[in-house]
């Protein structure tokens, strides 16, 4: 585990890294769905719940590998939360989703492990239910920035025009956007936003 991992691992230290960012991320997501009326929802790799607020209306599960995260995640929110890894998680037979977020987590896995969790949570969409990816961009020229995109979410952070691709590998796309979180008076990080269907 790399050092910036080992970081984050440490809850106070996580959230209060990810805490200034929360909304600005989740910006483009309230802007392009009427969120209040989605039905379950299903939150991969929630960490600490802190998208939960979203969803306060909704059938909520979320689930993450680490157990600490989870029980914090308890705590905070009264939700559904439930330890467990992604790469093996198989949902109750009867279980769909309208709505599955997968936020800022595809940066640690490689492409097999990535497309085989994608695919799995293809077959858990509701008819007209949809997935919603936001991930971290590697941006394209070399230099400080792209130094701390490493360094920040690991080494499979991908160039947009990769996650497209890959996205697009298994879902129909309603929405790709490209958007920038600012902080400190300057632009810090790229992000997309994949909505799409089966
Ligand atoms: C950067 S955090 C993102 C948390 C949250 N989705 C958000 O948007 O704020 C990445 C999360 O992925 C979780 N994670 C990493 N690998 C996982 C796996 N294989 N299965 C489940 N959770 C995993 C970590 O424990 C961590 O909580």
């Amino acid at each position: 585990m790399s050092f910036a991992a080992r970081t984050l691992e440490q809850t106070l230290v996580y959230r209060a890294w990810e805490t200034p960012f929360v909304q600005q991320k989740f910006a483009p997501i309230l802007a392009h769905n009427s969120i209040g009326r989605v039905r379950p929802v299903l939150d991969v790799a929630c960490g600490l719940g802190t998208n939960t607020k979203y969803f306060n209306g909704a059938d909520y599960l979320g689930i993450d590998f680490n157990e600490r995260f989870i029980r914090g995640a308890r705590r905070r929110h009264g939700r559904k939360f439930l330890t467990a890894d992604a790469r093996t998680y198989v949902a109750s037979p009867e279980d769909r989703f309208d709505f599955i977020l997968v936020s800022s987590f595809l940066h640690d896995l490689d492409t097999k492990d990535m497309l085989a969790i994608l695919s799995h949570l293809k077959s858990l969409l509701t008819e007209d239910g949809h997935i919603h990816m936001l991930e971290l961009v590697l941006p394209k020229k070399p230099g400080i920035a792209r130094l701390l995109a490493r360094w920040n979410r690991g080494k499979f952070v991908r160039p947009r025009d990769e996650w497209r691709r890959l996205f697009d590998q298994l879902f129909v796309p309603v929405v790709f956007q490209p958007y920038r979180i600012t902080g400190m008076g300057t632009s810090l990080w790229e992000i997309v936003d994949f909505k799409g269907k089966q």
